[in-house]
């Protein structure tokens, strides 16, 4: 089972990208034959950024994943530019990718929209790009968040077109692997959005490399409900801001959400809910913050962990790329 994913070097990760994929990411290194995450370097020009600053937040990215545990001897870590083979394939795909597909995607439209000066053809490429990441290893799986749903079945389209068109079995059509919970974690100020770098209120997005005492101000200061009176269940679609706190409670105490409503049957209010919540996932990502301090201050060997990881990923996708030039007519 090959498993491959990819994330944006953001340099402050929040609990949404923790939950939803980085977690995964570390479970996946022991199914995985490799498991291949790659920090998407290329993906990030597609908005406004600074080049100076690019390399620093692949730096941040690299340490806070390996903060989380990911253990470069038992996958694959590397930055997406050091290997070219994501953009040749990249270009080789356009040739089976609709344009209106491109343009009905989601993400394009709202990413788009929030341009103020430039929309980049990169951003509406990027699902393109996403896909040659993921083909150029023929991997079988990429575990995700919700928010790549779409995304990811448009890569399975372009690999189903494109092996009807050059030949059955060149490319793998690969799954998604969403969570069951936490696949969308949502803004703790507005429990209707997800938590996100961009979208999202910076008093309801918690960042794994939050002090526990700014994590514990967020969560007292989460949006719950008025309900009286108050009773703390799951109902995404009438109590979505106490879903939530169940449902991260629930992931970071590694029980189900069911057991943390049963926990907390003597609560007094919400306030009890937003307690276990904040004791929960401080005891989640202390350790983790902790780690990323000692690793981001050594940056040689947090390159060296670049380097060498995009020299294995060479090596998977060199004859992939190789096949597929061959099919397609090139020498
Ligand atoms: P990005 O930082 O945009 O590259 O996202 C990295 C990963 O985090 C992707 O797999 C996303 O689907 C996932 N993700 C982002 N936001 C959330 C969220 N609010 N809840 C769950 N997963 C998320
Ligand atoms: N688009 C993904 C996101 O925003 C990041 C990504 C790039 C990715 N390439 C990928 C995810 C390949 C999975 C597989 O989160």
């Amino acid at each position: 089972m090959r498993i491959f994913s990819g994330i944006q070097p953001t340099g402050a990760k929040h609990l949404g990208n923790y939950i939803g994929a980085i977690r995964q990411y570390v479970d996946g290194q022991d199914r995985g034959d490799p498991a291949i995450y790659c920090i998407v370097d290329l993906h990030a020009i597609t908005v406004p950024y600074e080049p100076a600053q690019l390399r620093e937040r692949v730096l941040d990215t690299a340490a806070t994943l390996l903060a989380a545990g990911l253990d470069p001897a038992r996958c694959v870590l590397f930055r997406q530019g050091d290997v070219r083979e994501h953009s040749e394939l990249s270009w080789l795909l356009t040739s089976v990718t609709a344009v209106g597909e491109l343009n009905r995607m989601h993400q394009f439209r709202d990413k788009s929209s929030a341009q103020r000066e430039l929309v980049s053809a990169g951003l509406l490429f990027y699902p393109v790009l996403m896909a040659a990441d993921v083909l150029a290893y023929r991997a079988h799986e990429v575990p995700v968040g919700e928010d790549q749903r779409e995304h990811i079945e448009l890569m399975r389209e372009v690999a189903r077109r494109f092996n009807a068109r050059f030949g059955e079995g060149l490319l793998e059509v690969p799954e998604g692997r969403i969570p069951t919970v936490g696949a969308r974690v949502m803004d703790l100020q507005e429990p209707t959005r997800k938590m996100s770098t961009t979208g999202g209120s910076a008093e309801g997005t918690i960042y794994v490399l939050d002090e526990p005492k700014a994590i514990e101000k967020k969560l007292k200061r989460a949006v719950t409900d008025s309900e009286d009176p108050f009773t703390i269940r799951r109902d995404p679609a009438t109590k979505p801001g106490v879903t939530n706190l169940i449902d991260l409670t629930a992931v970071a105490r590694g029980t189900s959400a069911e057991e943390v409503v049963a926990s907390l049957e003597g609560a007094r209010g919400y306030g009890d809910l937003k307690l276990a919540a904040a004791e929960a996932l401080t005891a989640m990502l202390v350790p983790v913050r902790e780690r990323y301090v000692e690793l981001r201050a050594d940056e040689p060997a947090l390159e060296a962990v670049l380097a060498e990881g995009a020299e294995k990923a060479r090596a998977l996708a060199a004859p992939v790329l190789a096949d597929v030039r061959a099919a397609m007519g090139f020498s």
